[in-house]
């Protein structure tokens, strides 16, 4: 099977729109399987930067099909400004580029009220979510209320959900959260309207799509969103999203079963970032976590929001490698901790006067360990853009040796800039 699932190591952000986008260049087919617009994925080539929040990073490659599965939770209105931004800059030409499955499920209005609201009442507690809606929606999806892509198609469904939805929202929305009920009436006629102009794109099941195409031997990408330590249920609980990020995520968000998967691909910084609320034992809260926050632009692609910053937690990757059963790594934004004189890298923690090397599943033991480091000497010859890695200085080439024999896995891809070309192929993709 030729299928290649590319997942974000860490707490999101890791570059994985970069390298879906390298990568897509040998694939025919890209996927979206969970997650919303909560994700920012950022692409630049030749200096022309694009963020998607929903379409798969795929898109720029005309001959990829991309697809939204039905693992994602879809806001439509968000999806048509993100499809007309690409059809100006004459990306998207073919309508059937881009697939929506008919099973993936709505954002609706509600489910951003209520997401906002919540966040708003729990003040300091707060998960500091994007307030796109994505935790109310999946919660409709888990208890078999939600309206579906498909509902749009069907005006008598789409009344018949939005009637039941509303009877409940409305109720919570004006006494819990004190705002202003929604018109079944007005939101029927509004998604009506949307539906009609998505229904180019829709298609029933992409997962007997996938599977055909890959008995003949067509290549396929399933793009990861958001990272594993935000999975709902292998993540940092409760500061996550509410979508299984790891790589399984790609088999029941595109309805495929694991011997699909050939590969699977973890996106790791050279260092750590995390937007929101939470544990994150290597956070700096120093100059030198200003100057990566700095000359790496760690701003959420989505948000706007500052990106905390520290140092790489191998304790965090090698848990990363684990539940998602990564087989190599993708080593980002290299080139970022040029010209720092000592990087430092966590090889274990220790939690009440004790070594631990094991990950803790609980947010609140994570919150008091303490990492223990290992030391590196700095480079600072300029890597900007550099796409060979004998041209890597010394300590950059020891820095990612250490990596790879602490976690034992390699790196396949080495990144020193955010445009397409500033990659180092260590070794080809789809190579069997
Ligand atoms: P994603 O959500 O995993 O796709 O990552 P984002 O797009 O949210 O954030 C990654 C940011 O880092 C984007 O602004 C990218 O353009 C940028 N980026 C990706 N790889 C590199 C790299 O190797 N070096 C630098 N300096 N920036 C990079
Ligand atoms: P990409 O795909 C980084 C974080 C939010 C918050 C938590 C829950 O670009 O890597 P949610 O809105 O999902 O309910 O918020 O998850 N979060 C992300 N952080 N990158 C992302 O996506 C994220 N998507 C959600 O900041 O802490
Ligand atoms: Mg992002």
């Amino acid at each position: 099977m030729s299928g290649i699932v590319v997942v974000g190591a860490q707490w999101g952000d890791e570059g994985k729109g970069k390298v879906v986008d390298v990568f897509s260049s040998q694939a025919d087919i890209v996927v979206r399987y969970q997650g919303g617009n909560n994700a920012g994925h950022t692409l630049v080539v030749n200096g022309q930067k694009t963020v998607l929040h929903l379409i798969p990073s795929g898109i720029l490659h005309k001959r990829c099909t991309c697809i939204i599965a039905s693992g994602v939770v879809l806001d439509p209105e968000v999806l048509i400004t993100e499809i007309n931004a690409l059809k100006e800059k004459g990306i998207l030409t073919n309508p059937r580029q881009l697939l929506i499955a008919d099973g993936a499920t709505l954002i609706m209005p509600y489910h951003k009220i209520i997401d906002q609201s919540r966040e708003e009442r729990l003040g300091r507690e707060k998960i500091g979510t994007t307030g796109r809606g994505i935790g109310p929606a999946y919660e409709d999806r888990a208890s078999r209320k939600a309206v579906l892509f498909r509902d749009l198609f069907d005006s008598e469904a789409l009344k018949q959900k939005l009637t039941v939805a509303l009877e409940e929202k409305n109720f919570l929305i004006e006494n819990f959260f004190r705002s202003r009920p929604l018109s079944v009436a007005e939101l029927h006629d509004k998604y009506m309207e949307l539906g009609r102009q998505l229904e180019v794109h829709r298609i029933d099941d992409p997962g007997l799509m996938i599977s055909l195409a890959m008995k003949k031997k067509k290549k396929v990408l399933f793009e990861g969103a958001q990272g594993t330590l935000l999975d709902l249920l292998h993540g940092t609980y409760p500061f996550v999203t509410s979508s299984n990020t790891v790589a399984g995520g790609a088999c029941t968000g595109t309805g495929l079963g694991p011997s699909s998967v050939k590969k699977v691909i973890g996106i790791t910084k050279a260092y750590t970032t995390r937007v929101g609320t939470g544990p994150f034992p290597t956070e700096l809260h120093d100059d030198i976590g200003e100057l990566i926050q700095k000359k790496g632009s760690e701003f959420g692609a989505t948000t706007g929001r500052r990106r905390r910053c520290g140092w790489l937690d191998l304790v965090a990757l090698k848990y990363a490698i684990r539940v998602n059963g990564l087989t190599s790594l993708s080593l980002m934004k290299l080139d970022v901790l040029t010209g720092l004189d000592e990087l430092k890298v966590a090889v274990g923690y220790k939690y009440k006067g004790k070594k631990i090397t094991d990950f803790p599943t609980s947010a609140k033991v994570l919150e008091g360990v303490e990492p223990i480091y290992k030391s590196f000497k700095g480079w600072s010859k300029d890597i900007d853009g550099v796409s060979k890695k004998s041209e890597l200085p010394k300590e950059a080439k020891d820095y990612i040796s250490f990596i790879e024999k602490q976690v034992g896995i390699g790196c396949d891809i080495i990144s020193t800039g955010p445009d397409r070309k500033a990659t180092i192929w260590v070794k080809p993709l789809f190579k069997s």
